[in-house]
């Protein structure tokens, strides 16, 4: 059931009471829509992953309603508030950011993942925001898609996603910003990015006057950022913008239905390319990124050609999802 709730509160008050029930209310943030459950409710947890099919084994955010006091909407969740962690949540919240952070006792495993760390966020998006505010708790949301999928931008994807499986979804229009949240470990010595995301390291950079590490490959500390993600069904390949157009011709030539993801100018192209309307500025692809790859899959294309931005600012992330949804699943597919 889509709801809109743009004006008056019922699909809010329908929304808190399937939290509170321990069922699941797919909902607006800035960054991509979540899947969102009762982040106390362990039979809404594990219904979560079901839907999700998502091994239990990997963590989810708690999205939490904006507060004056970080160490006070952290304390029922985080042990200890590192000083980092506190300077970028004063910073970037509400925002696309999220902190992983050790856990108070009490957190659900089902939240964690077993680990002893938590992912923490607060979403600025009005609709989440009211939602979490008349909910007065953590709701745990990943991404509001299947395991290995493209992640929801607008209401309509997590129907065409999750049909039936879901309670409730609000629609809150399309996400601003299209990318998820960057995740920062605040647990070591030093804090670290482990997912390159909507906030850029530099702006993060600037505010904790400091370098940070970037891990995101290999076994890294946020499971669901292993190389195959974000994946279309089409075969996503990256390509330098001059390679384009041969490219195409030969895979044209081996009879594939190619599609191409690049920002204009584009080099002559068969005809019979189908060529995705990729906007040039970086903060525009980001927002359009995952509707491209549905489009990709919507017009049956078999290789998508894809240029990636400069990996800078935002375009890291974009970058950063585009190979991994160019990565072929050899094991196992994230998130
Ligand atoms: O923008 C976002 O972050 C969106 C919106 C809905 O908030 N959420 C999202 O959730 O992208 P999800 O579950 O699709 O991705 C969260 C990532 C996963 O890779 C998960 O493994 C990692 O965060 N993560 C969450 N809690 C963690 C923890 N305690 N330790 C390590 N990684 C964690
Ligand atoms: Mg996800």
């Amino acid at each position: 059931m889509i709801r809109a709730v743009d004006n008056g509160t019922g699909g809010l008050d329908d929304a808190v009471a399937v939290l509170r029930r321990g069922g699941l209310v797919a909902f607006p943030t800035e960054t991509v829509y979540g899947l969102g459950a009762d982040a106390r409710s362990r039979p809404g947890l594990r219904r979560l992953y079901a839907v999700k099919g998502r091994p239990t084994t990997h963590p989810v955010i708690v999205h939490l309603p904006a507060a004056s006091g970080v160490d006070e909407l952290l304390a029922p969740w985080a042990a200890t508030v590192p000083s980092a962690a506190r300077a970028l949540a004063d910073a970037c919240w509400p925002g696309p950011l999220t902190l992983l952070v050790r856990r108070a006792a009490g957190v659900p495993d089902e939240v964690t993942g077993g680990r002893d760390t938590v992912g923490v966020r607060v979403p600025d998006q009005p609709l989440a925001q009211r939602l979490l505010q008349r909910f007065g708790g953590g709701v745990a949301a990943p991404s509001a898609n299947r395991f290995g999928r493209v992640s929801p931008t607008t209401a309509e994807h997590v129907r065409a996603d999750l049909d039936g499986d879901v309670d409730l979804v609000l629609d809150g229009g399309p996400c601003r910003v299209g990318v998820e949240s960057t995740i920062v470990d605040c647990t070591g010595d030093a804090p670290v990015v482990v997912r390159l995301g909507a906030l850029p390291r530099e702006h993060l950079e600037a505010i904790l006057e400091r370098p940070l590490d970037v891990r995101v490959d290999g076994a890294i500390a946020a499971p669901g950022t292993l190389a195959s993600h974000y994946a279309p069904h089409a075969r996503v390949v990256l390509v330098g913008a001059d390679e384009l157009g041969p490219r195409a011709e030969a895979l044209v030539a081996a009879g594939a239905h190619v599609g191409v993801l690049a920002a204009p100018p584009l080099p002559a192209l068969p005809s019979d390319v189908e060529r995705l309307d990729t906007p040039g500025p970086v903060d525009q692809l980001a927002h359009e990124l995952y509707t491209l790859l549905r489009d990709a899959d919507r017009r049956g294309v078999d290789v998508l050609l894809a240029v990636a931005p400069a990996r800078r600012g935002l375009g890291a992330a974009v970058a950063d999802r585009l190979t991994r949804a160019a990565c072929q699943p050899t094991t196992e597919r994230e998130q």
